[in-house]
């Protein structure tokens, strides 16, 4: 059933939110306090379109029933209103410095703010479905005593940067954290997205499965970090060892995130666990698993920056990428930005082509240099190195090189070949 949609907040998350949901039939009347952020132009060229290949412009056509409007006139019109706005965390707590040993909690001003913003405009009963994401607790201390008689819903989603619309409508399951007013818009048009499993929960229940989703794609990432460190260390061959981890799919389940490469990165998991790690300290908790995958991210970042070092032995350093992900141009809480910041505390000169837009605008070495691939888009994986370089490859795939020596992190050149 085609319903009339508002989507308050249109970032990164919340205007592709709201393409989407309009692609699928539905009315959407999207509203940001940021006037800038009210323009179909204002979506990420990189934001693919449900098919994952096609960029999610190519999908919007001037029929597409999206229109902007002020909160006012939005909420006169809708079923529910999803809210999509920012819950920011400190710029120490991002992923992309050295974890300080302080703690906190996410920024709950804007969400607040939107919620009452929300409340105030309603003329009538309207429901809520907070997408933001928040820590287990949030939404009953601080949203649900704001929302009086309007049905709250926390309805994280489970998206990917630049697969939102794909990821938004192949869902692994459906999410509903609900409290005693029922709901049933929400709840029907995000069913409506895809025959996935529906999980009816508790708000916390709800907070804590959407926080603990990005803390064990951490952890995935870490321990494929670490089994790639060991494999250098050891001579094991880290192709052939992730080979093997991805054929457990009985215990271990899906392969993905079970890989060579950087660290974890991206807008939300390193904020997320640290965001956790501060909860778990005001529980008075006696482990904690969040900081410890943090600091193992942040020792393999490290150690992959001194191997960069002893490699280049001298020459001049070149960091091509540091994207959190190809396909991406987002360099909040990226590993590959993290270990820049790491060369330069270290005292390190380093030349940063931050995305491949650099490599015409920043005056590369001519000559030989040793080069990083902090993110493996094509552009970097086949740069023209000068004859005489370095290359230091985490990601295992830049091919051999005349006059190049490449150092495939962890990988022995017989399970390159095969891989
Ligand atoms: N980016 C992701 O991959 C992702 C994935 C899942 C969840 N999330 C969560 O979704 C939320 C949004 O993330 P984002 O990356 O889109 O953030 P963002 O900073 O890119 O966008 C937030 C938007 O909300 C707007 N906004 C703030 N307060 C507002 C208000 N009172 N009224 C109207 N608009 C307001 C801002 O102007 C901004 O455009 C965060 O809680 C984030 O943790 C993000």
């Amino acid at each position: 059933m085609a319903a009339t949609i508002g989507v308050v907040g249109l970032g990164k998350l919340g205007l592709p939110i709201a393409v989407t949901l309009a692609l699928q039939g539905h009315e959407v009347i999207a509203y940001d306090r940021d006037s800038s952020r009210m323009d179909l132009a204002a979506l990420s060229a990189l934001e693919l379109g449900p098919d994952a290949t096609s960029s999610l412009h190519a999908c919007i056509g001037e029929d597409l029933p999206v229109r902007f409007a002020s909160l006012d006139e939005l909420l006169s019109l809708v079923d529910c209103v999803f809210v999509v706005v920012d819950t920011p965390h400190g710029p120490t707590f991002e992923g992309i410095t050295p974890l300080p040993d302080s703690r906190s909690d996410f920024g709950y001003v804007s969400l607040i703010a939107a919620v009452r913003s929300i409340v105030d405009a309603a003329p009538r009963p309207v429901e809520i479905g907070i997408m933001s994401t928040v820590l287990p607790g949030t939404i009953r201390s601080q949203i649900l005593p704001l929302v009086g008689e309007h049905p709250l819903v926390y309805c994280p989603q489970f998206v990917a940067m630049g697969r939102v619309a794909a990821d938004l409508l192949r869902p692994e399951f459906t999410l509903l954290g609900c409290g005693e007013q029922t709901a049933v818009m929400v709840p029907e048009i995000l069913g409506g997205l895809g025959s996935a499993k529906r999980f009816v929960v508790s708000y916390e229940t709800a907070e804590l499965a959407k926080v603990a989703y990005n803390t064990f794609v951490s952890a995935k990432v870490t321990v494929s970090n670490l089994v790639q460190w060991m494999a250098h260390e050891t001579g094991a061959d880290v192709l052939d060892v992730f080979r093997i981890l991805r054929s457990a799919d009985q215990r271990l389940t899906s392969d993905a995130y079970l890989g060579p490469g950087m660290g974890d990165g991206g807008p939300c998991h390193p904020r997320d666990n640290i965001a956790l790690s501060w909860l778990f300290r005001q529980k008075g908790a006696g482990a904690d698993l969040f900081t410890d995958v943090m600091r193992a991210r942040q020792a393999y970042v490290e150690w992959l920056g001194n191997a960069f070092r002893e490699y280049a032995g001298g020459l001049p350093l070149v960091l091509l990428g540091t994207a959190f992900k190809p396909g991406s141009d987002i360099q909040t809480g990226s590993s590959a930005v993290l270990m820049a910041t790491l060369l330069n505390q270290a005292g390190a000169a380093v030349t940063v082509a931050a995305t491949k837009a650099h490599l015409s605008t920043l005056s590369l070495p001519a000559g030989a240099a040793a080069f990083f691939i902090g993110c493996p888009e094509p552009e970097f994986v086949e740069y023209p190195f000068p004859a005489g370089s370095v290359v230091v490859d985490p990601w295992c795939v830049v091919p051999d090189l005349d006059g190049v020596r490449v150092h495939r992190i962890g990988a022995t050149p017989v399970a390159y070949a095969q891989s």
